[in-house]
């Protein structure tokens, strides 16, 4: 059982809740690997994806995750919806919640937002994403990928490369991985590291080579490319030989470790197409895992709720 009605943050996420999450989600990957994706588990119940950024992976999986289960799944984005006539964050959210929606699965440029939601709705809230705060169903998904391969998270060494500074899903990877016992190290360019890094337990460096050299784990970020034109770094060719994750680095790391990427990815910057194609590589495989964590998520969120009885006829 979780302990809350939401899924926020894994900050605030106990390691035992971290474990079951796991556990349920290896139950699921059963289900998408098969060829009857179909399950009762979510049957008479409605998510509603509320996007206000782009989204793929994320997106996606939630509503397959849902369809799967055999529940409802809907979606709105900003620019259908009517907080493009000024509508409120939470008069948008308290009307999805009385159409009478159990799960929102919430992606927001501003750091809370799921948070002021969640405050709001009698439905469980999933963040999907929120400023450069967290995306709590990434690193439970990174995290997935990485017990599949090594049957645990706990000693593994890390090394998580790139934008930590604007990187949510660097955030939660720290929070979950830290409390799993996985120790981390996360390197980039010292204008993309947030200054108080190391406060999280973690080691921080500005040399890709040494947090590499010895990694069972590499996961690099994406780098968003707008910060180039701010200045943080200078070009796209220098980033990718001093930072990115290529054949010579990787390596470097314990023979057959994993490299990861929480995508999307800009092939030859961060990582170069040679590493993405690689044995070593599980970024599609994180792809498909994401479904078997959303599914179990929601299978979880919607257990604790309790039944309101439905129609009888
Ligand atoms: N990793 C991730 O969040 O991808 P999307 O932006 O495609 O959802």
């Amino acid at each position: 059982m979780l302990r809350a009605k939401d899924l926020l943050g894994l900050r605030e996420t106990s390691a035992e809740e971290i474990h079951e999450i796991l556990n349920t989600a290896e139950l699921m990957k059963v289900v998408i690997t098969s060829n009857n994706k179909k399950t009762p588990h979510l049957q008479g119940r409605s998510i509603i994806t509320v996007f206000y950024e782009n989204s793929t992976r994320t997106r996606m999986s939630f509503e397959l995750a849902c369809k799967y289960m055999s529940g409802t799944a809907s979606n709105i984005s900003a620019s259908t919806s009517s907080v493009s006539k000024g509508e409120t964050l939470i008069d948008t959210a308290r009307t999805l919640d009385v159409m009478g929606t159990d799960v929102m699965i919430m992606r927001h440029p501003m750091t809370g937002a799921p948070h002021l939601m969640a405050r709001n709705v009698k439905a469980a809230v999933i963040n999907a994403g929120d400023g450069i705060n967290e995306h709590p169903t990434q690193g439970l998904l990174d995290m997935y990928t990485m017990k599949e391969r090594f049957g645990g998270v706990k000693g593994l060494r890390v090394a998580i490369v790139g934008d930590a500074r604007h990187s949510r899903v660097a955030r939660s990877n720290i929070y979950g991985l830290t409390k799993m016992g996985a120790s981390v190290v996360v390197a980039g360019p010292p204008t993309l590291l947030p200054p108080d890094l190391d406060m999280l337990g973690i080691d921080v460096t500005d040399r890709v080579d040494d947090a590499v050299r010895g990694a069972d784990v590499v996961m690099g970020l994406r780098i968003q490319l707008e910060r180039q034109k701010k200045g943080l770094f200078p070009t796209v060719r220098e980033y990718h030989k001093y930072f990115g994750l290529t054949e010579d680095r990787i390596a470097m790391a314990r023979p057959h470790a994993l490299v990861m990427h929480p995508g999307p990815v800009n092939r030859g910057v961060e990582i170069s197409s040679e590493v993405m194609a690689s044995p070593e590589s599980k970024i599609d495989e994180q792809v498909t895992n994401g479904v078997a964590v959303r599914m179990a998520l929601l299978f979880m969120l919607t257990r604790q709720k309790p039944e309101t009885g439905g129609i009888h006829i």
